[in-house]
């Protein structure tokens, strides 16, 4: 079997991408394609679901023709995915009834306000390890079901379904409306707010809380298991879809971070820092998330504390695209070059509100600090120092939580390559920050997943044998400097509070 490959499918914020490994774990090909970001209003953001399934044929059949494969040479089939996008869909039409609302989305603010009531944001924590916020997927699904048009009525005759972006790929994957199996995994899951940590299992009160009628919800499986095959007469036919993660916990598996206290932290649209607290499930005092990591077949669960920032690459996009201060995203460290330091300006980028550690809602983005003397290559400047600052707030919260001092951190992502802001995050956080040769290691992560279900890859040994460093960056400023600057940070993050009426 070790001839053979496996396939991941990467369902992402602002692409989907299938790469397929061979048993070494390199890279044979890979197929791309972006989906369209959609607007509607101030704080709220869409993915069009059918353009997305349509993007998952085309890079399944781009990454095989690439390598000169077909479905044949493929040994199983990972999913991973942008995490608690939302989507309701009609189970015998296939039909969406409203597009996927994406993670960043802030339009269940006042849903979450009423569910919180007296008892406020950390009602359910206990039970899920999450505050209410417009992040997670549950309070989605009510908005859908309070405001499109005859959804709920629908929904309570056991019409519609919801699901994570997994389940919404994996359900067309294998037969759609023609009995595609509707099932997510342990890791999504335990991002919808209705999944109870202890027991792995939806809780129906929370559900109720939320009007969500249980018919909707899929089957929770393990993150490494047979879930179906690919339909015959579609894509990948026959070929066994084993491993099911959302992205972060993928790249945290794909990172080997087996043992309890090993971290590594992902730059991708946002930054999502993931610490392994292995069987145990450690509550959050300090504003992380308690979290599902993976669960292998029938082995217990590992859990993971982590945390979640909104916007750091995409503040690189919104440079790019809203301000056209920049061309192409790499062009940003160029610019950055260009001047010594960031010339007093910091730039928080509250987009979607703040996630982690501050769990505000109402919080919007801000740039402060500034004067005359400010010019471009300074914007850029505090642009990629946001990613770092709010990098090392959240390290921070991580080890007064676990009591862990890290030693160093792995890291992944597109913005891993911008030298200039890896050398930062180091100076900042103040430990070696440590780059894996592949790089693309949440796509990887579910590809192990698959592949270690369908015994083409013995366990997570192999993973550890497969990861090599590439890159290591060791702090190099003085620690007055290093403070000085994250002191005006923080002042900085101060002045984006309590900007929604
Ligand atoms: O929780 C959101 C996260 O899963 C999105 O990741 O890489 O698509 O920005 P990414």
């Amino acid at each position: 079997m070790t001839d053979k490959f496996v396939m991941a499918i990467d369902q992402g914020t602002t692409s989907t991408r299938a790469i397929i490994f061979d048993h070494s774990g390199k890279i044979v090909a890979t197929g791309q394609k972006e989906h369209e970001q959609i607007f509607p209003k101030a704080g709220w953001v869409e993915h069009d679901a059918k353009e997305i399934w349509d993007n998952v044929r085309s890079v399944v059949a781009d990454a095989l023709s690439r390598a000169s494969l077909n479905s044949g040479d493929m040994a199983a089939i990972g999913i991973t995915n942008q995490r608690e996008t939302t989507l309701v869909w009609d189970k015998t039409t296939g039909e969406p009834v409203y597009n996927a609302i994406v993670w960043q989305d802030t339009r269940t603010a006042k849903i979450i306000d009423d569910l919180g009531g007296e008892e406020g944001q950390d009602k359910y924590k206990e039970r899920v390890g999450l505050p209410l916020a417009t992040y997670f997927a549950g309070p989605k699904v009510k908005w859908v079901l309070d405001n499109v048009e005859g959804a709920r009525a629908k929904a309570e005759a056991g019409e519609l379904v919801m699901g994570t972006m997994d389940s919404w790929v994996l359900w067309n994957m294998t037969g759609g409306t023609d009995g595609g199996v509707h099932v997510t995994d342990v890791t999504n899951a335990s991002r919808t707010m209705l999944m109870d940590l202890k027991t792995l299992s939806w809780d129906e009160s929370i559900a109720e809380d939320m009007g969500i009628p249980m018919s909707m919800l899929p089957e929770i499986k393990s993150s490494a298991e047979v879930y179906g095959e690919g339909r015959a007469r579609g894509l990948l036919p026959g070929v066994p879809i084993a491993g099911i993660l959302g992205d972060q916990q993928a790249a945290t598996f794909g990172q080997a971070c087996f043992e309890p206290g090993m971290a590594k932290n992902t730059y991708g649209t946002g930054n999502f820092m993931l610490l392994n607290t292995g069987e145990e499930i450690v509550p959050s005092k300090n504003g992380l998330l308690t979290t599902v990591c993976y669960k292998i077949g029938d082995n217990k669960p590992i859990y993971a504390l982590e945390g979640s920032i909104a916007v750091t690459g995409s503040l690189v996009q919104w440079l790019r695209d809203n301000l056209k201060i920049i061309g192409s995203a790499p062009e940003i460290e160029e610019l950055a070059a260009t001047v010594e330091d960031n010339g007093g300006a910091y730039f928080v980028p509250a987009f979607s509100g703040l996630f982690a550690p501050y769990w505000k809602s109402d919080a919007r983005g801000a740039l402060v600090g500034l004067t005359r003397y400010v010019n471009r290559g300074h914007i850029a400047r505090a642009v990629l120092e946001a990613t770092a600052f709010q990098t090392r707030e959240v390290l921070e919260a991580m080890e007064a939580d676990s009591g862990v001092k890290l030693a160093e951190l792995k890291v992944d992502g597109g913005m891993t390559g911008n030298e200039l802001l890896m050398q930062f995050q180091a100076d900042q956080l103040g430990v070696d920050v440590v780059r894996p040769v592949v790089a693309e290691t949440t796509a990887l992560g579910a590809a192990y997943a698959a592949g270690i279900a369908v015994g083409y890859w013995g366990g997570e040994q192999d993973v550890i044998d497969n990861w090599a460093e590439d890159a290591r960056w060791t702090p190099q400023v003085d620690e007055g400097e290093r403070d000085r600057v994250f002191r005006n940070w923080k002042k900085a993050v101060t002045r984006t509070f309590d900007w929604v009426d």
